[in-house]
């Protein structure tokens, strides 16, 4: 089977390319390296001994998917070409629904055209916006989204929703992520986001690295086990491979349209992750407390119920594991 991915050269792209072509499937890529980086294609060869057939390219540009889906009898896609820095949204809306929105409509109408029905979406958590109850199940309300961001993947998910209903025999899974973090084993590959990094866990490699000087701790006033953001943490490993249990779901199914949850279904605090990921690379993190940062909630952590009962997706990987590897791979890869 020939799956096209989209921003094949980023974080959870590159890592989902290494267990496709480890699953025996033919990829064909598309980044445009407006966050990621080229060298990632050699990487991906290192570790899997394949190649990726490499299209570089942006998805509102029409000749480039047309290129794509003529020289190539593409089975299904995998889209995960998006801007995702919450804070950068803020500021920048419009790029970011021209470059999140606009470009999955351009896909869909060339998909279209070359009868393409599989398609798998990257969403995020973010769209439950502040949740009424955790953990969270794929039925609890989205909307309330604080910030362009999550909106972007919420207006993804309804236009989605509506092609279906336009026409039943598509095929669609959107893949709601919780917070991935970590890298493959190999260190090869991993989170290298652009300029200082707005998450957690690369922050916080960058101070183990003498990078940067102290992790702002974003306020210990939460109503949590100790006062500070509770999230669900997720092996980008175990997410990549719940790509490939997407993939089966859908070629079981043929059309459909079918929402789910992937993380592990713990919940763990800001200072759950800077104590664990002292315990096990044997570092010290130099952390202030400050004020709350806008827009982030308490606690967010997923129902694991519906992605393991229809998917049969579990995580194989535990917070030890994501610490250690996300170290491993700053440690070998990040100037
Ligand atoms: C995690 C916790 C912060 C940085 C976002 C997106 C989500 C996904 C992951 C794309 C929170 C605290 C953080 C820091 C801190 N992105 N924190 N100091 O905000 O849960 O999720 O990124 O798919 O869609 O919404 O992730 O890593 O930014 O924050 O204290 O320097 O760490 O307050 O409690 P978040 P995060």
């Amino acid at each position: 089977m020939k799956i096209l991915v989209t921003g094949c050269c980023g974080y959870i792209g590159g890592h989902t390319c290494v267990e496709l072509l480890n699953n025996g499937y033919e990829v064909i890529g598309l980044d445009n390296f407006s966050n990621s980086k080229k060298d990632v294609l050699d990487k991906i060869k290192i570790i899997t001994g394949k190649e990726i057939k490499f299209y570089e390219g942006n998805m509102l540009n029409s000749d480039i998917l047309r290129s794509i889906f003529s020289e190539n009898k593409i089975d299904a896609v995998i889209d995960f070409a998006a801007y995702k820095a919450v804070g950068e949204s803020v500021k920048k809306p419009v790029e970011y629904y021209i470059n999140n929105v606009s470009s999955v409509l351009n896909l869909l109408n060339i998909m279209k055209e070359y009868n393409v029905k599989s398609l798998i979406f990257s969403s995020s958590a973010t769209v439950y916006g502040t949740p009424e109850v955790v953990p969270i199940k794929e039925t609890a309300k989205t909307g309330n989204t604080t910030n362009p961001y999550g909106t972007s993947k919420l207006f993804v998910e309804q236009i989605l929703k509506d092609v279906y209903k336009a026409d039943n025999t598509m095929n669609i899974c959107i893949l709601r992520y919780f917070n991935p973090i970590g890298a493959h084993e190999s260190g090869l590959i991993g989170e290298d986001p652009n300029g200082i990094p707005a998450n957690l866990m690369p922050y916080i490699c960058k101070v183990a690295t003498g990078k940067l000087e102290c992790l702002s701790v974003f306020g210990n006033d939460y109503d949590t086990k100790d006062g500070t953001g509770v999230r669900d943490y997720v092996h980008v490993v175990d997410l990549a491979r719940g790509h490939i249990k997407a993939l089966e779901k859908l070629n079981k199914e043929k059309e459909g349209l079918f929402i789910y949850n992937l993380g592990t279904g713990i919940g763990y605090s800001v200072l759950d992750l800077i104590n664990t990921f002292e315990r096990v690379n044997n570092i010290k993190i130099n952390y202030k407390i400050v004020d709350r940062r806008p827009g982030d909630i308490a606690e967010c952590y997923t129902d694991t119920t519906k992605a393991k009962e229809e998917l049969g997706f579990t995580c194989k990987y535990n917070l030890d594991d994501m610490v250690r590897s996300a170290y491993n791979y700053e440690k070998k890869n990040v100037k």
